[in-house]
Protein backbone atom coordinates (compact mmCIF):
# COMPACT_ATOMS: atom_id res chain seq x y z
CA UNK A 1 0.00 0.00 0.00
CA UNK A 2 1.68 3.77 -1.26
CA UNK A 3 -0.47 6.54 0.21
CA UNK A 4 0.27 9.95 -0.47
CA UNK A 5 -0.92 12.39 2.28
CA UNK A 6 -1.77 15.87 2.05
CA UNK A 7 -2.59 18.45 4.74
CA UNK A 8 -3.21 22.47 4.44
CA UNK A 9 -5.78 23.09 6.70
CA UNK A 10 -3.74 26.11 8.79
CA UNK A 11 -0.36 27.31 7.92
CA UNK A 12 2.04 24.70 6.50
CA UNK A 13 1.99 23.31 3.29
CA UNK A 14 2.74 19.51 3.69
CA UNK A 15 2.81 15.55 1.19
CA UNK A 16 4.33 12.35 2.63
CA UNK A 17 4.37 8.71 1.31
CA UNK A 18 3.93 6.05 3.19
CA UNK A 19 4.07 2.42 2.24
CA UNK A 20 3.13 -0.22 4.33
CA UNK A 21 3.15 -3.93 4.10
CA UNK A 22 1.48 -5.79 6.82
CA UNK A 23 2.86 -3.80 10.25
CA UNK A 24 6.28 -3.30 8.73
CA UNK A 25 6.51 0.48 7.09
CA UNK A 26 8.39 2.72 5.42
CA UNK A 27 8.18 6.84 5.26
CA UNK A 28 9.34 7.44 1.96
CA UNK A 29 9.03 11.48 2.84
CA UNK A 30 8.07 14.32 4.82
CA UNK A 31 8.35 17.51 3.06
CA UNK A 32 6.53 20.64 4.69
CA UNK A 33 6.82 24.09 3.32
CA UNK A 34 6.13 26.08 6.85
CA UNK A 35 4.54 29.96 6.22
CA UNK A 36 5.96 30.94 9.47
CA UNK A 37 8.14 33.52 8.47
CA UNK A 38 5.34 34.83 6.41
CA UNK A 39 2.68 34.76 9.31
CA UNK A 40 5.26 35.88 11.91
CA UNK A 41 5.40 39.95 9.67
CA UNK A 42 1.60 39.99 10.40
CA UNK A 43 1.63 38.39 14.43
CA UNK A 44 -0.93 35.83 13.36
CA UNK A 45 -2.31 34.02 10.55
CA UNK A 46 -4.23 35.52 7.49
CA UNK A 47 -6.65 32.88 6.26
CA UNK A 48 -6.01 34.33 2.43
CA UNK A 49 -2.93 34.88 2.92
CA UNK A 50 -2.18 30.93 3.71
CA UNK A 51 -4.52 30.03 0.80
CA UNK A 52 -2.61 31.95 -1.59
CA UNK A 53 0.80 30.51 -0.42
CA UNK A 54 -0.59 26.88 0.06
CA UNK A 55 -1.35 27.50 -3.90
CA UNK A 56 1.62 28.90 -4.88
CA UNK A 57 3.40 25.86 -3.17
CA UNK A 58 1.28 23.12 -3.14
CA UNK A 59 2.40 21.21 -5.94
CA UNK A 60 5.97 22.01 -5.17
CA UNK A 61 5.88 20.03 -2.27
CA UNK A 62 3.84 16.80 -3.39
CA UNK A 63 6.20 16.55 -6.41
CA UNK A 64 9.10 16.67 -3.59
CA UNK A 65 7.59 14.00 -1.30
CA UNK A 66 6.73 11.91 -4.37
CA UNK A 67 9.46 12.38 -6.50
CA UNK A 68 11.62 10.69 -2.86
CA UNK A 69 9.45 6.99 -3.76
CA UNK A 70 11.70 4.28 -4.59
CA UNK A 71 11.75 2.98 -7.88
CA UNK A 72 11.01 -0.64 -7.05
CA UNK A 73 7.48 0.78 -6.56
CA UNK A 74 7.04 1.83 -10.11
CA UNK A 75 3.10 1.97 -10.50
CA UNK A 76 3.91 5.30 -11.06
CA UNK A 77 1.40 6.07 -8.61
CA UNK A 78 -0.04 5.98 -5.07
CA UNK A 79 -2.74 3.44 -3.82
CA UNK A 80 -4.69 6.23 -2.87
CA UNK A 81 -4.73 9.92 -1.45
CA UNK A 82 -5.10 10.68 2.49
CA UNK A 83 -6.36 14.13 2.56
CA UNK A 84 -7.07 17.04 5.55
CA UNK A 85 -10.85 17.80 4.41
CA UNK A 86 -11.08 19.77 8.32
CA UNK A 87 -11.01 20.80 10.69
CA UNK A 88 -9.10 24.00 9.78
CA UNK A 89 -9.51 27.29 7.62
CA UNK A 90 -11.82 26.83 4.67
CA UNK A 91 -10.14 28.58 2.37
CA UNK A 92 -6.56 26.65 3.44
CA UNK A 93 -8.37 22.88 3.14
CA UNK A 94 -9.99 23.99 -0.12
CA UNK A 95 -6.58 23.80 -1.42
CA UNK A 96 -5.58 20.41 -0.23
CA UNK A 97 -8.75 19.09 -1.51
CA UNK A 98 -8.72 20.42 -4.27
CA UNK A 99 -5.63 18.81 -5.19
CA UNK A 100 -6.54 15.53 -4.06
CA UNK A 101 -9.44 15.33 -6.17
CA UNK A 102 -7.37 16.20 -9.08
CA UNK A 103 -4.92 13.94 -8.51
CA UNK A 104 -7.53 11.49 -7.71
CA UNK A 105 -8.83 11.55 -11.36
CA UNK A 106 -6.07 12.17 -13.10
CA UNK A 107 -4.41 8.26 -11.73
CA UNK A 108 -7.71 7.32 -10.88
CA UNK A 109 -7.10 6.15 -7.02
CA UNK A 110 -9.59 6.87 -4.04
CA UNK A 111 -9.32 9.28 -1.40
CA UNK A 112 -9.51 8.96 2.40
CA UNK A 113 -11.07 12.30 4.06
CA UNK A 114 -9.04 12.63 7.33
CA UNK A 115 -10.04 14.42 10.37
CA UNK A 116 -6.98 16.79 10.99
CA UNK A 117 -7.54 15.61 14.72
CA UNK A 118 -7.43 12.13 14.04
CA UNK A 119 -4.04 12.89 11.74
CA UNK A 120 -2.68 14.28 15.22
CA UNK A 121 -3.59 11.42 17.30
CA UNK A 122 -2.22 8.99 14.58
CA UNK A 123 1.00 10.74 15.16
CA UNK A 124 1.66 8.44 17.65
CA UNK A 125 1.89 5.08 15.35
CA UNK A 126 4.73 7.14 13.07
CA UNK A 127 8.06 6.03 13.79
CA UNK A 128 9.83 7.20 17.01
CA UNK A 129 12.17 9.87 15.04
CA UNK A 130 10.85 12.31 12.53
CA UNK A 131 12.85 14.12 9.60
CA UNK A 132 14.54 11.56 7.83
CA UNK A 133 13.10 9.99 4.43
CA UNK A 134 12.91 6.45 3.46
CA UNK A 135 12.64 5.42 7.50
CA UNK A 136 11.72 1.95 8.21
CA UNK A 137 9.66 1.02 11.20
CA UNK A 138 7.28 -1.38 12.95
CA UNK A 139 3.73 0.09 13.29
CA UNK A 140 3.23 0.44 17.03
CA UNK A 141 0.96 -2.38 18.13
CA UNK A 142 -1.02 0.19 21.14
CA UNK A 143 -3.02 -1.03 23.30
CA UNK A 144 -6.85 -0.17 23.34
CA UNK A 145 -8.77 1.77 25.60
CA UNK A 146 -6.51 4.64 24.95
CA UNK A 147 -7.13 8.29 26.40
CA UNK A 148 -5.61 10.68 23.75
CA UNK A 149 -4.58 14.70 24.83
CA UNK A 150 -4.63 16.81 21.82
CA UNK A 151 -3.14 19.92 22.44
CA UNK A 152 -2.81 22.43 19.50
CA UNK A 153 -3.30 26.02 18.37
CA UNK A 154 -7.02 25.57 17.53
CA UNK A 155 -8.13 22.55 19.95
CA UNK A 156 -7.32 21.08 23.28
CA UNK A 157 -9.05 18.09 23.85
CA UNK A 158 -9.27 14.14 26.03
CA UNK A 159 -10.41 11.95 23.81
CA UNK A 160 -10.85 8.26 24.74
CA UNK A 161 -10.38 5.53 22.04
CA UNK A 162 -12.18 2.29 21.84
CA UNK A 163 -10.30 0.98 18.50
CA UNK A 164 -9.30 2.78 15.84
CA UNK A 165 -12.13 4.96 14.77
CA UNK A 166 -13.88 4.97 17.57
CA UNK A 167 -13.64 7.97 19.60
CA UNK A 168 -15.60 9.23 22.34
CA UNK A 169 -14.56 13.51 23.63
CA UNK A 170 -14.44 13.61 27.39
CA UNK A 171 -13.51 16.97 27.85
CA UNK A 172 -12.11 19.74 25.59
CA UNK A 173 -11.18 23.88 26.28
CA UNK A 174 -14.27 26.00 26.74
CA UNK A 175 -12.81 28.96 25.07
CA UNK A 176 -9.15 29.32 24.58
CA UNK A 177 -7.15 26.35 22.82
CA UNK A 178 -3.97 25.90 25.15
CA UNK A 179 -1.71 26.97 21.73
CA UNK A 180 -3.79 29.44 21.25
CA UNK A 181 -2.26 31.22 25.21
CA UNK A 182 0.59 30.19 24.01
CA UNK A 183 0.62 32.33 20.88
CA UNK A 184 -1.50 35.26 22.68
CA UNK A 185 0.62 35.64 25.47
CA UNK A 186 3.69 35.09 23.62
CA UNK A 187 2.34 38.41 21.73
CA UNK A 188 1.79 40.04 24.85
CA UNK A 189 5.27 39.60 25.85
CA UNK A 190 6.57 41.23 22.45
CA UNK A 191 8.37 37.28 21.27
CA UNK A 192 6.48 37.31 18.07
CA UNK A 193 4.64 34.32 16.14
CA UNK A 194 4.74 31.40 16.75
CA UNK A 195 4.62 31.71 20.69
CA UNK A 196 5.12 28.35 21.42
CA UNK A 197 8.49 27.60 20.85
CA UNK A 198 9.46 31.05 22.06
CA UNK A 199 7.85 30.98 25.35
CA UNK A 200 9.67 27.00 25.48
CA UNK A 201 13.03 28.73 25.19
CA UNK A 202 12.83 31.59 27.41
CA UNK A 203 10.66 29.33 30.12
CA UNK A 204 14.13 27.50 30.39
CA UNK A 205 16.12 29.85 32.02
CA UNK A 206 12.80 31.49 33.97
CA UNK A 207 11.62 30.72 37.36
CA UNK A 208 8.08 29.36 37.46
CA UNK A 209 7.37 29.92 40.92
CA UNK A 210 7.68 33.68 40.59
CA UNK A 211 4.35 34.36 39.15
CA UNK A 212 1.26 32.34 40.43
CA UNK A 213 -0.91 32.33 37.30
CA UNK A 214 -4.43 30.66 38.05
CA UNK A 215 -4.60 26.56 37.12
CA UNK A 216 -8.51 27.06 35.45
CA UNK A 217 -11.13 24.10 36.51
CA UNK A 218 -8.01 22.16 38.06
CA UNK A 219 -10.68 20.76 40.76
CA UNK A 220 -13.83 21.86 39.38
CA UNK A 221 -16.06 18.91 40.22
CA UNK A 222 -18.53 19.61 36.82
CA UNK A 223 -15.88 20.13 34.70
CA UNK A 224 -13.41 17.01 35.55
CA UNK A 225 -12.31 17.10 31.95
CA UNK A 226 -12.46 20.49 30.58
CA UNK A 227 -9.93 23.43 29.86
CA UNK A 228 -9.87 27.08 30.06
CA UNK A 229 -6.98 29.29 29.27
CA UNK A 230 -8.65 32.52 28.25
CA UNK A 231 -8.34 33.35 32.25
CA UNK A 232 -4.47 32.42 32.32
CA UNK A 233 -4.05 34.81 29.37
CA UNK A 234 -5.84 37.87 30.84
CA UNK A 235 -3.53 36.92 34.28
CA UNK A 236 -0.41 37.00 32.63
CA UNK A 237 -1.81 40.66 30.56
CA UNK A 238 -2.98 42.00 33.56
CA UNK A 239 0.50 40.70 35.48
CA UNK A 240 2.43 42.37 32.69
CA UNK A 241 0.64 45.55 32.79
CA UNK A 242 0.69 45.71 36.77
CA UNK A 243 4.24 45.80 35.97
CA UNK A 244 4.57 48.46 33.81
CA UNK A 245 2.85 50.47 36.10
CA UNK A 246 5.54 49.79 38.73
CA UNK A 247 8.06 50.59 36.37
CA UNK A 248 9.61 47.05 36.93
CA UNK A 249 8.77 45.15 33.84
CA UNK A 250 12.38 44.34 31.84
CA UNK A 251 13.68 42.01 29.44
CA UNK A 252 14.81 40.15 32.61
CA UNK A 253 11.49 39.31 33.69
CA UNK A 254 10.25 37.92 30.53
CA UNK A 255 11.56 34.55 31.41
CA UNK A 256 9.85 33.78 34.61
CA UNK A 257 6.25 35.04 32.96
CA UNK A 258 7.35 32.38 30.32
CA UNK A 259 8.23 29.44 33.07
CA UNK A 260 5.48 30.26 35.41
CA UNK A 261 2.90 30.63 32.45
CA UNK A 262 4.24 27.52 31.16
CA UNK A 263 3.68 25.57 34.62
CA UNK A 264 0.59 26.73 35.44
CA UNK A 265 -0.75 25.79 31.32
CA UNK A 266 1.37 21.96 31.70
CA UNK A 267 -0.04 21.87 35.45
CA UNK A 268 -3.56 21.71 34.56
CA UNK A 269 -3.22 19.36 30.80
CA UNK A 270 -1.09 16.67 32.98
CA UNK A 271 -3.36 16.38 35.94
CA UNK A 272 -6.23 16.18 33.91
CA UNK A 273 -4.61 13.97 31.55
CA UNK A 274 -4.09 11.47 34.67
CA UNK A 275 -6.97 11.86 36.41
CA UNK A 276 -9.05 10.58 32.92
CA UNK A 277 -6.11 8.20 32.43
CA UNK A 278 -7.12 6.14 35.71
CA UNK A 279 -11.12 7.02 36.05
CA UNK A 280 -11.25 5.08 32.17
CA UNK A 281 -8.84 2.57 32.84
CA UNK A 282 -7.03 3.03 30.13
CA UNK A 283 -4.04 1.06 28.59
CA UNK A 284 -2.01 3.68 27.43
CA UNK A 285 -1.95 7.33 26.79
CA UNK A 286 -1.49 9.35 23.20
CA UNK A 287 -0.49 12.85 23.35
CA UNK A 288 -0.67 14.73 19.53
CA UNK A 289 -0.90 18.77 18.54
CA UNK A 290 1.84 21.26 18.25
CA UNK A 291 1.65 21.57 22.02
CA UNK A 292 3.27 18.40 22.35
CA UNK A 293 6.30 19.45 21.13
CA UNK A 294 6.98 21.60 24.40
CA UNK A 295 9.72 19.83 25.97
CA UNK A 296 8.10 20.78 30.01
CA UNK A 297 4.71 18.77 29.20
CA UNK A 298 6.87 16.09 27.62
CA UNK A 299 8.68 15.13 30.41
CA UNK A 300 6.00 16.08 33.08
CA UNK A 301 3.64 14.10 31.41
CA UNK A 302 6.44 11.23 31.63
CA UNK A 303 6.98 11.78 35.77
CA UNK A 304 3.69 12.08 36.96
CA UNK A 305 1.75 9.68 34.33
CA UNK A 306 4.34 6.96 35.92
CA UNK A 307 3.65 8.27 39.70
CA UNK A 308 -0.47 8.10 39.00
CA UNK A 309 -0.93 5.62 36.33
CA UNK A 310 1.59 3.45 36.13
CA UNK A 311 -0.27 0.36 34.56
CA UNK A 312 -1.10 3.10 31.06
CA UNK A 313 1.93 2.92 28.41
CA UNK A 314 2.77 6.68 27.32
CA UNK A 315 3.86 7.74 23.72
CA UNK A 316 4.29 10.79 23.04
CA UNK A 317 4.94 11.56 18.87
CA UNK A 318 8.55 12.19 17.58
CA UNK A 319 9.05 15.92 17.93
CA UNK A 320 8.76 16.59 13.87
CA UNK A 321 5.09 14.84 14.33
CA UNK A 322 4.10 17.09 16.76
CA UNK A 323 3.30 20.33 14.34
CA UNK A 324 1.06 19.91 11.41
CA UNK A 325 2.48 17.08 8.84
CA UNK A 326 1.39 14.90 6.15
CA UNK A 327 2.59 12.22 7.34
CA UNK A 328 0.30 11.47 10.26
CA UNK A 329 -2.54 12.30 7.53
CA UNK A 330 -1.08 9.31 5.49
CA UNK A 331 -1.31 7.27 8.75
CA UNK A 332 -4.86 7.86 9.31
CA UNK A 333 -5.27 7.26 6.02
CA UNK A 334 -4.19 3.91 6.11
CA UNK A 335 -6.17 2.63 9.28
CA UNK A 336 -9.28 3.86 7.27
CA UNK A 337 -8.40 2.70 4.17
CA UNK A 338 -8.19 -1.07 5.91
CA UNK A 339 -11.81 -0.91 6.35
CA UNK A 340 -12.34 0.41 2.98
CA UNK A 341 -13.46 3.56 4.33
CA UNK A 342 -13.11 6.11 1.17
CA UNK A 343 -14.88 9.21 0.29
CA UNK A 344 -16.30 9.05 -3.24
CA UNK A 345 -15.37 12.44 -4.97
CA UNK A 346 -18.96 13.70 -4.80
CA UNK A 347 -19.18 13.41 -1.47
CA UNK A 348 -15.85 14.98 -0.85
CA UNK A 349 -16.06 18.52 1.25
CA UNK A 350 -14.24 21.01 2.99
CA UNK A 351 -15.78 20.56 7.21
CA UNK A 352 -14.14 23.81 8.48
CA UNK A 353 -15.87 22.90 11.68
CA UNK A 354 -15.59 19.23 11.77
CA UNK A 355 -15.88 17.13 15.29
CA UNK A 356 -14.09 13.87 15.79
O1 LIG B 1 -0.80 21.26 15.78
P1 LIG B 1 -0.30 22.57 15.30
O2 LIG B 1 0.95 22.59 14.46
O3 LIG B 1 -1.40 23.34 14.50
C1 LIG B 1 -2.75 23.24 14.84
O4 LIG B 1 -3.38 22.24 14.44
O5 LIG B 1 -3.20 24.17 15.53
O6 LIG B 1 -0.08 23.46 16.61
C2 LIG B 1 0.41 24.76 16.56
C3 LIG B 1 0.50 25.29 17.97
C4 LIG B 1 0.83 26.78 18.03
O7 LIG B 1 -0.09 27.39 18.91
C5 LIG B 1 2.24 26.79 18.59
O8 LIG B 1 2.53 27.95 19.36
C6 LIG B 1 2.24 25.56 19.44
O9 LIG B 1 1.54 24.60 18.69
N1 LIG B 1 3.60 25.07 19.73
C7 LIG B 1 4.12 24.99 20.99
C8 LIG B 1 5.46 24.54 20.84
N2 LIG B 1 5.70 24.35 19.50
C9 LIG B 1 4.54 24.67 18.86
N3 LIG B 1 3.58 25.27 22.18
C10 LIG B 1 4.36 25.11 23.27
N4 LIG B 1 5.64 24.70 23.22
C11 LIG B 1 6.24 24.41 22.03
N5 LIG B 1 7.51 24.01 22.00
ZN1 LIG C 1 -2.67 20.66 13.81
Amino acid sequence: MIILGIESSCDETAAAVLEVRGARALLVSNVCASQVSIHAKTGGVVPEVAARNHVGSILAVITKAYSKRKPAHSAGRPDYIAVTVGPGLVTSVSVGVACARALSVLWNIPIVAVNHIEGHLYSNWLPPVGGISNFKFQISNIEFPALVLIASGGHTELILMRDHGKYKKVGQTLDDAVGEAFDKVAKILGLGYPGGPAISRHAESGDSQRFDFPRALLNDSTRIFDFSFSGLKTSVLYCVRELNAQEIFSKEIIPDLCASFQRAAVDVLVAKTSRAAQLYRVKSVLLGGGVVANAELRSRMQTDLEREAPQCVLHIPALAFCTDNAAMIAMAGYFHAQKNDFTPLQKLDVKGGWEL
